[in-house]
């Protein structure tokens, strides 16, 4: 049996600011048959996809990928935001929904030359996180594979960032 993944989505209205309906996977996580249901979906595709080893952006990202690196039996690399990461890292920026300018960081070491590698994370919004967390990915000199999120917004076009990229939506909004 399988459950609707859109009724484990709570929408706020005006949050963080007024005019954005926020949308907040935290039920979907918290009900073991939908997490089970989501984790799946990403598991399958990234067999098709032939993935080595999943890289997710802080914080959300982990939370999607770590499940997925585990039933595929591949590693989890997290990147993170300025100043988490105590070893060499590889930087890349990018520009914040709500605006402002952030960073993210990954490990040297973190990918390998010539590794496939799946991107996961909760929501594409802008598209500004993945494309950071693409760049970091590059600079290192993996093969990104594939991008795999709960919830696409439609509206802020993230999508035109990572065109060349396959990419997986459970739920579009
Ligand atoms: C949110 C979300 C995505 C990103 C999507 O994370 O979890 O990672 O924003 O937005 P974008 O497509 O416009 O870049 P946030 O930066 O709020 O970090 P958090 O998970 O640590 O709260
Ligand atoms: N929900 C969760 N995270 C987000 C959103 C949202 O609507 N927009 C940007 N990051």
């Amino acid at each position: 049996m399988t459950v609707d993944l859109s009724k484990f989505v709570a929408s706020i209205q005006d949050y963080p600011e007024e005019g954005i309906t926020f949308r907040d996977i935290s039920p979907l996580m918290a009900d073991g048959q939908a997490y089970r249901q989501a984790t799946e979906q990403i598991v399958k595709f990234a067999k098709e996809k032939g993935v080595e080893m999943i890289v997710g952006p802080e914080a959300r990202g982990f939370i999607v990928g770590c499940p997925v690196a585990y039933e595929l039996g591949v590693g989890f690399a997290p990147a993170r935001k300025k100043g988490k990461l105590p070893r060499e890292t590889v930087r890349a920026d990018y520009t914040l929904e709500y605006g402002g300018v952030e960073s993210l960081y990954l490990h040297k070491d973190a990918v390998k030359p010539g590794q496939k590698v799946l991107i996961t994370d909760d929501l594409l919004a802008t598209g500004g996180t993945i494309r950071a967390t693409i760049d970091l990915i590059e600079q290192l000199g993996g093969i990104v594979v594939g991008c795999a999120f709960i919830i696409e917004l439609q509206d802020l076009k993230g999508r035109e960032k990572i065109k060349d990229y396959d990419t997986l939506v459970l739920m579009e909004y």
